[in-house]
């Protein structure tokens, strides 16, 4: 019997062609940078492995194009221990990619979705018994905003919690704002969408990271914050997908919002610690060890 929290990610993979540059380039300038490096990438798929390296069991919903990018990121899943059944593999999109300039300990990133716009809701349905078996549903933006809508209709009609990280940040449909159960932005995400009309009603449902600021959320009515930690920053790409791989595994487990959210947050400041989006993503007993430590 397994008693691990199933969790179902519906998002995107891609391979992160990283350079380093003490000078990020103005319009115009091109400047030289001090290293290139190739990793795997797309807030589903590092979601899908901080999720999998706190112990739950992940089922990731995504796409890949058919070329050697895809079938690397394709074996890193695999060898996190992530069921890829629902990874379509697209005989015509390339797979995605992102543009990663990490300057200053910091990243400006493009994304070209490529293959992660094959996931579109006819695929949510083919992997209906996927969604209908998790604990909870955790999405991002860098698929279809139609899909990601279909998917938490489907959830609600379930009964099945989802998260939904509304990264990039697009304009919310009102439906998927009332169904969603968590939103977790960034502090500009979270700027964004409060100027919806809605947003007093989603207030609630807001868990708002907010870099070496910590965390804000509200618990019971009542406005919480939670400090971030102090640790040596190499590269803060992947700390908000790394939360929210942890956050969920948390919830699925049965915790309260503020013990997902502590957890959530001891996890993300080890994710940065070294460079590339997964390289740094804990597992549970790293996590375990730096709290009691702290
Ligand atoms: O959140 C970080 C991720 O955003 C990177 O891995 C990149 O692929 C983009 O999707």
């Amino acid at each position: 019997m397994n008693n691990q929290p199933k969790v179902c990610v519906v998002g995107s993979i891609n391979m992160d062609l990283v350079i380093e540059t003490a000078k990020m380039p103005q319009q115009g300038e091109t400047v030289l940078g001090e290293s290139f490096a190739t990793y795997p990438g797309g807030k589903g798929a590092n979601q899908a492995v901080a999720a999998a390296r706190l112990g739950a069991d992940v089922r990731l919903i995504g796409a890949v194009g058919n070329d050697p990018f895809g079938k690397t990121l394709m074996s890193r899943l695999q060898k996190e221990g992530i069921n890829i059944n629902g990874v379509i593999n697209d005989q015509l999109l390339p797979t995605g990619v992102a543009n990663i300039i990490l300057s200053d300990k910091d990243n400006r990133i493009i994304v070209a979705p490529g293959a992660n716009s094959a996931i579109v809701p006819a695929v949510i349905d083919k992997h209906d018994l996927i969604i209908r078996q998790s604990h909870i549903i955790l999405l991002q933006l860098e698929i279809p905003l139609e899909t990601v809508l279909y998917t938490v209709k489907k959830a609600k009609q379930y009964d099945i919690p989802v998260v939904v990280n509304p990264a990039p940040f697009q304009q919310l449909p009102a439906k998927l704002l009332e169904y969603t159960t968590y939103f977790t932005p960034n502090e500009l995400e979270a700027k964004a969408m409060s100027n919806d009309p809605l947003y007093t009603s989603i207030e609630e449902k807001m868990i708002i990271t907010l870099g070496k600021e910590g965390v804000s959320f509200i618990e019971n009515g009542k406005k919480q914050h939670v400090e971030s930690f102090n640790v040596d920053v190499k590269d803060t790409t992947g700390a908000g997908d790394t939360f929210n791989g942890a956050f969920v595994t948390c919830l699925a487990k049965g915790l309260s919002i503020a013990e997902a959210v502590e957890y959530a947050n001891a996890a993300a400041a080890l994710s940065i610690t070294k460079v590339g989006a997964q390289e740094g993503m804990p597992t549970k007993e790293m996590v375990e060890k730096f709290i009691q430590e702290r």
